[in-house]
């Protein structure tokens, strides 16, 4: 990625992995555009970050204005509303990056892999998206709750996409976090990080542990 940084449009920022991921990147110095199904919830939400930051680095507005002002674009919606909030962006998406974080989780049984047909929810997006669209999957093995703390955080982000270069944009994103963002393959293989989600949650409830993570070692 260039020094220039792109604003990021955060669509469903105004959640939990929304929201900590635009406090990380609005300390690490870029714009962000809260995206909501209400730009006056998305306003509330920005207010609040600038408000945390001390600088103005937000903004608010609907989902679909927010992917069309922004460079990048970051999905953090649940599964169960995905393929429509997908299909809201798709024009405002074309020939950017857009970044899916999203898991297949189906309550109620949060800690089972239980993936959706097509097998998973980032290569169906890149489907959807078409191929002027650079899909690059990230962000599902990190709990919100670790990044909205303001405290250094150790960690491993498996980045997976068709496009190298958009998977070396989203690295500087993972980056810009905190963590160590890895060049994982395609987005055939974000089945796997899409599927590690529901097993740190089991490890969280069985070990009772606040947040377990990945780490990639080299031995
Ligand atoms: N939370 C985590 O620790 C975590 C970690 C890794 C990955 N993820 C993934 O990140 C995505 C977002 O997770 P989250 O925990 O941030 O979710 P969340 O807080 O429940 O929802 C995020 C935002 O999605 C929007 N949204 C759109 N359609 C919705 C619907 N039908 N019902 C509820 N909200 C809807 C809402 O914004 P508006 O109402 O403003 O539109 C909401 O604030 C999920 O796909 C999740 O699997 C989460």
């Amino acid at each position: 990625m260039s020094d220039v940084k792109q604003t990021i449009a955060v669509i469903g920022g105004t959640g939990g992995l929304g929201s900590a991921l635009a406090f990380r990147w609005g300390q690490a110095g870029y714009k962000i555009i809260i995206g909501s199904r209400n730009a006056e919830k998305a306003l509330l939400s920005a207010a609040k970050l600038n408000e945390r930051l001390g600088r103005t680095s937000a903004s608010g507005l609907s989902n679909r204005d927010a992917a069309n002002a922004a460079g990048i674009i970051v999905l953090t919606v649940p599964f169960s509303n995905h393929k429509a909030i997908v299909e809201e962006i798709m024009e405002a998406a074309q020939g950017k990056i857009v970044v899916d974080t999203t898991v297949p989780l189906v309550p109620p049984k949060v800690s089972r892999v239980q993936l959706p047909e097509g097998g998973s929810v980032a290569k169906l997006a890149q489907e959807r998206l078409g191929k002027n669209v650079r899909l690059v999957s990230a962000f599902q093995t990190v709990a919100a709750a670790s990044l909205a703390k303001n405290k250094p955080l150790e960690g491993d982000v498996l980045v997976c996409g068709n496009n190298v270069e958009a998977r070396t944009s989203v690295i500087s994103l993972v980056e810009a976090t905190g963590l160590k963002g890895w060049h994982a393959g395609p987005i055939d293989n974000s089945v796997v990080s899409e599927s590690l989600t529901p097993v740190l949650i089991f490890l969280n409830k069985r070990y009772e542990m606040g947040h377990s993570g990945i780490r990639i070692v080299g031995n």
